[in-house]
């Protein structure tokens, strides 16, 4: 440990927090004025491994709290008794978390225990309904409500921040770094052969017919949601000349009805989840998506990709307001009919086709990294050790 240099320590444990902090991480590393640890609680583990694999991101402290179909309140408290070595050991002066998971939330209010900085990443993200995003929402409103520093990802984003008061000067609006991530694992998958997942698909999938992308794990879709969600999927597959990629999400609230429901569907290919750079590469390679996911929503209008979402409200208005991306909620007919119409009406796929990137620039990392590098010279001044402007 440099003790010379302020700390920054990032926490975080699920798939989409590891795509979307390690562009941050990689610039914080990059930058020789801090000291910069990563803790990952493990809330998810194959599904976080493979993406620190992908970005090749060094690990300093691993929680490992995943259990099979774990329970919030269990989780919660395994990640807050599981940092306090780690803030003891690292005493950090900035802690960065990112966007409105478990992880999110608990190294959230550990890092104000630990009377760290707290900077949130994703911040501002609203739908202002408790139960949707559950409990997404309200992670994200006390992620908020602790944070020193909010990086909202777009004008909206901040918009929401300053109803709530939060003062506009701790608010610094960034892009999001999920285009960070994407620019970079696009770059990488164009000048690399392909890896043993591309080549299945291509071997299983035939890419000459129109293609739909599947993805959804949404706690309030489980159950009742997920039941409608694969019977529309079946009805799409019996009446329609596509192929249907599903990687299905590892909870098994997810895994149960699409294994018992579709996997006996010859144009329907259930596989696991992706390696990142295997799943941007599909995503580029399809027609059409169907997904309840917040990442890929955001993804797919910087690939021109339509999307239809299986949620009845969003935290993402950006897409929605342009007409790339539309609300379908779980209901079956809503979602067989839309997806009918992509596949006949070529005007209204070519409308929600358009290449739009309201979600960012690729650039958010380094805003970031600028102005925590702000805030420090600031401090210098304040203390007198910098002098010039
Ligand atoms: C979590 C987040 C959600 C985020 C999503 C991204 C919470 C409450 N939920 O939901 O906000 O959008 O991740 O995917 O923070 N599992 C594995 N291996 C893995 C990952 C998950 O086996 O690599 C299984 C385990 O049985 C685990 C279960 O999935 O207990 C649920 O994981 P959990 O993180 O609690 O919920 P997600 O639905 O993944
Ligand atoms: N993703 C992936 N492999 C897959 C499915 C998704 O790497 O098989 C990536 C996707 O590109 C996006 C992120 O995972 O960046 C979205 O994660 P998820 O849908 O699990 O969570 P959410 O974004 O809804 O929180």
């Amino acid at each position: 440990m440099d003790m010379n240099k302020p700390s920054v320590l990032f926490i975080f444990g699920t798939r989409p927090e590891g795509i979307k902090m390690a562009p941050i991480i990689k610039a914080f590393r990059a930058c020789d004025w801090f000291d910069t640890k990563v803790a990952v609680t493990g809330q998810h583990r194959e599904m976080l491994d493979s993406v620190m694999e992908f970005f090749d991101i060094k690990v300093d402290f691993d929680l490992d709290v995943m259990k099979p179909n774990q329970n919030l309140i269990s989780l919660t408290g395994d990640v807050l008794l599981g940092l306090r070595d780690v803030m003891d050991e690292v005493k950090p002066k900035y802690v960065f978390v990112q966007g409105d998971t478990t992880t999110t939330m608990a190294g959230a209010i550990a890092g104000m225990y630990a009377q760290a900085q707290v900077c949130h990443v994703e911040a501002g993200l609203r739908t202002w309904n408790k139960w949707a995003p559950f409990p997404e929402e309200s992670n994200r409103c006390i992620t908020g409500s602790i944070a020193d520093w909010h990086f909202p990802p777009t004008s909206t984003s901040q918009a929401n921040l300053l109803k709530e008061n939060v003062a506009h000067e701790k608010i610094i609006v960034t892009g999001n770094t999920v285009i960070d991530a994407l620019y970079e694992g696009l770059e990488i998958v164009k000048n690399t052969p392909d890896n043993e997942e591309i080549a299945e698909l291509k071997f299983k999938v035939n890419f000459s017919k129109k293609v739909i992308l599947v993805t959804g794990h949404r706690r309030e879709n489980h159950g009742q949601g997920f039941l409608d969600i694969c019977k529309a999927l079946r009805e799409i597959a019996d009446t329609e000349d596509v192929e249907i990629v599903y990687p299905v999400h590892l909870n098994p609230n997810v895994q149960g009805p699409v294994y018992d429901l579709l996997s006996d569907c010859k144009n329907i290919h259930l596989v696991k989840p992706l390696s990142y750079s295997s799943f941007i590469w599909l995503m580029d390679m399809c027609d059409i998506i169907l997904t309840d996911s917040g990442g890929v929503q955001e993804e797919a209008p910087s690939l021109g990709k339509p999307v239809l979402v299986m949620r009845t409200t969003t935290e993402r208005p950006e897409a929605v307001s342009a007409g790339t991306v539309i609300l379908v909620g779980t209901d079956k007919e809503k979602i067989v009919n839309e997806t009918k119409d992509l596949l006949h009406n070529p005007d209204r796929y070519e409308q929600m086709s358009r290449l739009i990137n309201p979600y960012g620039d690729g650039k958010a990392s380094e805003r970031i990294v600028d102005f925590i590098k702000q805030v420090e010279e600031e401090e210098m001044r304040q203390q007198g050790i910098l002098v010039n402007n």
